[in-house]
């Protein structure tokens, strides 16, 4: 393998994903603004393939909601797929849910540790969130092209910074970015390559951390609470309020807590 194992490189990508993902098209910076943003600048250019584009660092990463994702150099994976999908995706929630088993995966595969999801995407290790996905899709004429973002903390230190509360990372100081990545494309692009089969639904609601919670979330500016009553196929939470009046939330934009 060119460079040492745990560098980020096209090179170890490719040498980890071995005879899987052969025409994806690999592209790694040092640095970037946000690997998203990239993608989308591809898209706009006119890039018809799949490709995968990392960053060891990113100097204005996305999240949602307008918020920024803590980048740090050398400590994380911090990478997106641009493709065209074959069939029309019904929605980016759940391409994004898709996407976060798919992380799930990758990561007890490489570490041995189970990580809970919170809806919509968000996975969490001992309370605190260590990966973080963000769909987006870019329209051209009729072409619409989907860019899924991930960011997994590896071995970032949160202790300092004002997202200590809420962020951890994975801890696995020895994991590789590349080898990670190159999980998680192997586990995803069959899950994006055939989203009506949903095989991932199962273990989605599996390692759900809302089902059965009490939650409390914003919608339209209100707040409300209530208990998660399930997920549906379309990864749509059934949320009983309590008044009794039962909601149907989709849309990844509503700011959730767990009471
Ligand atoms: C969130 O937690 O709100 C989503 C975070 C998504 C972060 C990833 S890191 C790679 C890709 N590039 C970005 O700018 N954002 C996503």
């Amino acid at each position: 393998m060119q460079n040492d194992r745990l560098s980020l490189s096209r090179e170890n990508i490719r040498a980890y994903l071995g005879k899987r993902a052969a025409s994806l098209h690999i592209r790694t910076f040092d640095s970037v603004d946000s690997t998203n943003t990239e993608a989308k600048r591809m898209a706009l250019d006119g890039y018809e393939g799949q490709v995968l584009i990392a960053a060891n660092t990113q100097s204005a990463g996305r999240g949602r909601m307008g918020r920024s994702f803590y980048s740090p150099n050398h400590t994380g994976a911090y990478f997106s797929i641009l493709y065209r999908p074959e069939v029309s995706v019904d929605s980016a929630v759940t391409v994004t849910c898709a996407t976060s088993v798919a992380v799930l995966r990758a990561i007890r595969r490489l570490t041995g540790r189970t990580c809970g999801i919170k809806w919509v995407n968000d996975l969490y290790l001992d309370s605190k969130k260590v990966c973080g996905i963000l769909t987006e899709c870019v329209s051209i004429g009729s072409d619409t092209h989907i860019i899924v973002g991930i960011g997994v903390n590896i071995s970032t230190a949160f202790e300092d910074t004002e997202l200590s509360f809420v962020a951890g990372s994975l801890g696995a100081d020895s994991l590789s970015s590349s080898e990670l990545i190159a999980e998680v494309v192997s586990e995803l692009l069959p899950l994006l390559d055939d989203p009506g089969k949903r095989e991932w639904l199962e273990d989605y609601r599996r390692y759900s951390l809302v089902i059965g919670k009490k939650i409390s979330f914003v919608q339209n500016g209100e707040s409300r609470e209530g208990t998660v009553l399930s997920i549906d196929d379309d990864g749509a939470l059934f949320v009983r309020l309590n008044d009794g009046e039962v909601l149907r939330l989709f849309s990844g934009e509503i700011s959730l807590k767990m009471q």
